[in-house]
């Protein structure tokens, strides 16, 4: 069975509580669930850290096993500041979509540039968590 990593950064554990109107009401934990009934046939594991360090680990740990199809990646506000996560998403040979619940491009200009998105495969943005899973859907296809 198929298997995707999806990695939140931090504050996206305070999703559903968290500036509802930026982020929306629903919590991670039951969009999870909803995700694992939708897609049967993969194996879909969730994993959030409010650490920089903690994410570097888990991109180690998953980024050169084939078992793994890809890796959904919001690192939050990492994104934006972290050159240790960009070269982690540069270095590990699992492919990587970067996904943001909300349109950083219409937001602050601190948000508009990401370390990671050179090195991703692709890029979501603004569709809410939804963008979690149209990535899936894309790795399922390949
Ligand atoms: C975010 C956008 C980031 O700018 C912000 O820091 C987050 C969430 C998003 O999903 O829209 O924490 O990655």
């Amino acid at each position: 069975m198929k298997k995707i990593l999806i990695l939140n950064g931090p504050n996206l554990n305070l999703l559903g509580k968290r500036e509802p109107e930026i982020y929306g009401s629903e919590g991670f934990e039951s969009y999870f669930e909803s995700m694992n009934s939708k897609f049967s046939d993969l194996s879909l594991e969730y994993f959030q850290s409010n650490h920089e360090g903690a994410i570097i680990d888990k991109l180690h740990e998953c980024g050169f096993d084939e078992l793994y199809q890809g890796i959904v990646l919001n690192a939050g506000a990492y994104t934006h500041t972290s050159i240790a996560i960009g070269d982690a998403v540069a270095g590990i040979s699992t492919p990587v979509v970067e996904v943001h619940i909300s349109n950083v491009f219409a937001r602050a200009a601190y948000r508009h540039h990401s370390y990671i998105s050179v090195n991703a495969v692709g890029v979501i943005v603004g569709l809410g968590l939804k963008g979690y899973e149209l990535a899936i859907n894309f790795f399922e296809k390949q």
